[in-house]
């Protein structure tokens, strides 16, 4: 039963046995007694969607960067997920996707694993959602206390979190503390919507030809061959020095990560893996990826070709490996 297995690890100080009981008391009051695993038929399922809304999502994209992939590929890669827009809406059937968020890939590998469990008991903590008092309560136990949350009862918090959130937008401070304050529905509502279990079947079924890691993005691109596509979405290059947090939490990416990743990109796309990139329409963007085809997109998410005027350009997508 979910109520049981929420604390795992060893010897939690008292303090962090308490605050995890209180989420553990909420899963128990009302969860199944049995919760097995249960056979999903993909005929009938919604086309999968984020779970996440995430920082940089590139939800409104997905028509844009569909028209400049290659029509043709083997394996799909994608190493800095988050949300994982463009994944879900390509729904490769051999990929390798990742990310160093360890709670997102936790969420993701559960999601697979069992989206009825995960269901359950974030429906549990949605609907026990009694006002602001008891998001901020829940927040503090995940930044304090989320390692000793069994793995499917912290995929359920961090969707409870998310859909609880102030945007639906999930931020974490320099030091990984998720720090979005409450929101509110149209209604005056704190109360979140927990997503379907449709949705959530349609999300595992789309993840199960994947491997999925927590790792830094060049382990997770290192076993592409010639003729698969890797896109990169990483945390843009700063266009002022105000905009370099990027809500990402712990660490950073940094102009020496910038040049990594381009040297990367730049090394598989020599050896004919097709790479699209995603980063700021920024000088050190354009200076990293020279040579590369690169794509202006718009505020309004069209494109255009390189050096015409149209449009409030900020993005790029710089495209090399295949003609
Ligand atoms: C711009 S977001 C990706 C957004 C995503 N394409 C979407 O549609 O939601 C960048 C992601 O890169 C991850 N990240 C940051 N540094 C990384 C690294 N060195 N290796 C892999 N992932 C990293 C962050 O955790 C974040 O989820």
């Amino acid at each position: 039963m979910i109520g049981q297995e929420i604390i795992q690890g060893t010897a939690p100080s008292i303090e962090e046995e308490a605050s995890v009981s209180f989420i553990s008391s909420i899963l128990s009051n009302s969860a199944p007694a049995d919760l097995t695993e249960v056979e999903i038929d993909p005929s009938g399922l919604p086309a999968p969607e984020p779970v996440m809304k995430w920082v940089g999502g590139k939800g409104k994209l997905v028509s844009t960067l569909t028209s400049l992939a290659p029509r043709e590929y083997g394996a799909y890669f994608e190493p800095f997920l988050g949300g994982g827009a463009f994944f879900f809406s390509l729904r490769p059937s051999i990929s390798s996707i990742g990310d160093l968020n360890a709670d997102l890939i936790n969420l993701y590998s559960e999601i697979r694993r069992d989206p009825y469990a995960v269901r359950i008991a974030a429906d549990l903590l949605c609907s026990s959602h009694e006002g602001d008092s008891y998001y901020y309560r829940i927040r503090e136990i995940w930044n304090s206390s989320r390692e000793l949350l069994s793995p499917v009862v912290r995929a359920a918090t961090m969707i409870y979190l998310n859909r609880a959130c102030f945007n639906g937008l999930w931020r974490e401070n320099k030091r990984g503390r998720m720090n979005s304050p409450v929101g509110r529905r149209p209604d005056g509502s704190t109360r979140p919507m927990c997503p379907p279990l449709a949705s959530l079947a349609s999300v595992s079924v789309a993840l199960r030809g994947a491997a999925i890691s927590c790792a830094d993005f060049e382990a997770v691109v290192a076993p592409a061959k010639p003729g698969d596509l890797v896109y990169f979405d990483p945390p843009f290059i700063a266009k002022t020095k105000t905009s370099s947090f990027k809500s990402y939490g712990a660490g950073g990416f940094t102009d020496d990560d910038q040049a990594r990743l381009a040297a990367c990109a730049r090394e598989l796309a020599s050896r004919g893996v097709r790479v699209m990139a995603s980063n700021a329409d920024v000088p050190l963007a354009r200076e990293l990826y020279a040579g590369f085809r690169i794509h202006e997109v718009s505020c309004s998410y069209s494109i255009s070709a390189s050096g015409s005027s149209r449009g409030n350009r900020d993005e790029i997508v710089a495209c090399a490996g295949w003609s």
